[in-house]
């Protein structure tokens, strides 16, 4: 049977736009209290607290730069003890700044995708072991299990280290009833993705996945809850991405 999550504290970085702001809401829905995380876009997050308030559900703005190890121990001490954790931030792959050298962009795509999800784990973990019941969830990406093209190696290799993350968390947190998972979706259709992609890129890949379409925000979402509502499972990738794991 799955857990009831009412009354849970849940922290969801990333979650000013995108995915994280579905994810954040979903477990709004389920009786969390969600803190909306984000490091710039004070605006978007406000606005997702505010749509998660004004429709019944308990939500905060939690203004923190993830890869910031100083940030972390500054800001955190303000949170309630936090039981999950949704590691979602990302920097965006597809926004390296114009004359940023090789070292540079693998650098600083390894800061908020890889070691931001460390720290942060880090900084919540113990106290999920202490209280005996934690969740945390890695949004991965299909594109750390695969080969990708060159522009895309940096944002793979720190998926697939997320992953590694996963398993090495998740068998030291397994005694104390913290689970430690990766969902990993393949292409999401965001509110954002015409920014990335052209519109014959979506066509192109919408043809290359088996059901042939990218995934709504709100499926993953949903299956990142699922993965919080099941105590049983721990150190798993689970794949959502429409069979496109099982193509060449
Ligand atoms: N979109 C896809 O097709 C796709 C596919 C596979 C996997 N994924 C994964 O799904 C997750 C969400 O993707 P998305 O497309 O929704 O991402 P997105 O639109 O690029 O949003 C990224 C979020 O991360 C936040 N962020 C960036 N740097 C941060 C930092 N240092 N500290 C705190 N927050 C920070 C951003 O807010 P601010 O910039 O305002 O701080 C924003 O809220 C990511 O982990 C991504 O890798 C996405």
């Amino acid at each position: 049977m799955s857990e009831s999550l009412k009354n849970k504290n849940v922290l969801v970085t990333g979650a000013s736009q995108g995915l994280g702001a579905v994810i954040a809401k979903v477990f709004a829905t389920a009786g969390c209290h969600v803190y909306v995380n984000c490091a710039r876009g004070v605006e978007n997050a406000q606005t997702v607290v505010d749509e998660i308030v004004a429709s019944g559900g308990s939500a905060e703005f939690f203004q923190c730069d993830i890869s910031d190890e100083q940030d972390i121990s500054l800001k955190f001490q303000s949170l309630k003890s936090i039981d999950i954790l949704v590691n979602n931030a990302r920097i965006n792959p597809y926004s390296r700044p114009p004359g940023s050298s090789e070292a540079e962009w693998f650098a600083q795509v390894f800061k908020v995708n890889l070691t931001g999800p460390h720290l942060v784990t880090l900084a919540l973990i113990e106290g999920m072991k202490k209280r005996h019941w934690g969740r945390i969830i890695n949004i991965s990406s299909i594109q750390g299990h695969i080969p990708v093209p060159r522009h895309m190696i940096p944002y793979g290799v720190a998926k697939a280290g997320l992953n590694e993350l996963t398993r090495c968390f998740a068998l030291e947190a397994a005694p104390y009833n913290v689970t430690v998972n990766t969902v990993s979706p393949g292409m999401i259709v965001t509110e954002n993705i015409s920014k990335n992609l052209t519109s014959d890129e979506i066509e192109e890949r919408n043809q290359r996945i088996p059901l042939h379409r990218g995934a709504t925000p709100e499926e993953i979402a949903e299956a990142v809850l699922f993965v919080a509502e099941c105590g049983y499972m721990t150190g798993e990738i689970v794949n959502v991405n429409g069979g496109l794991w099982m193509t060449p």
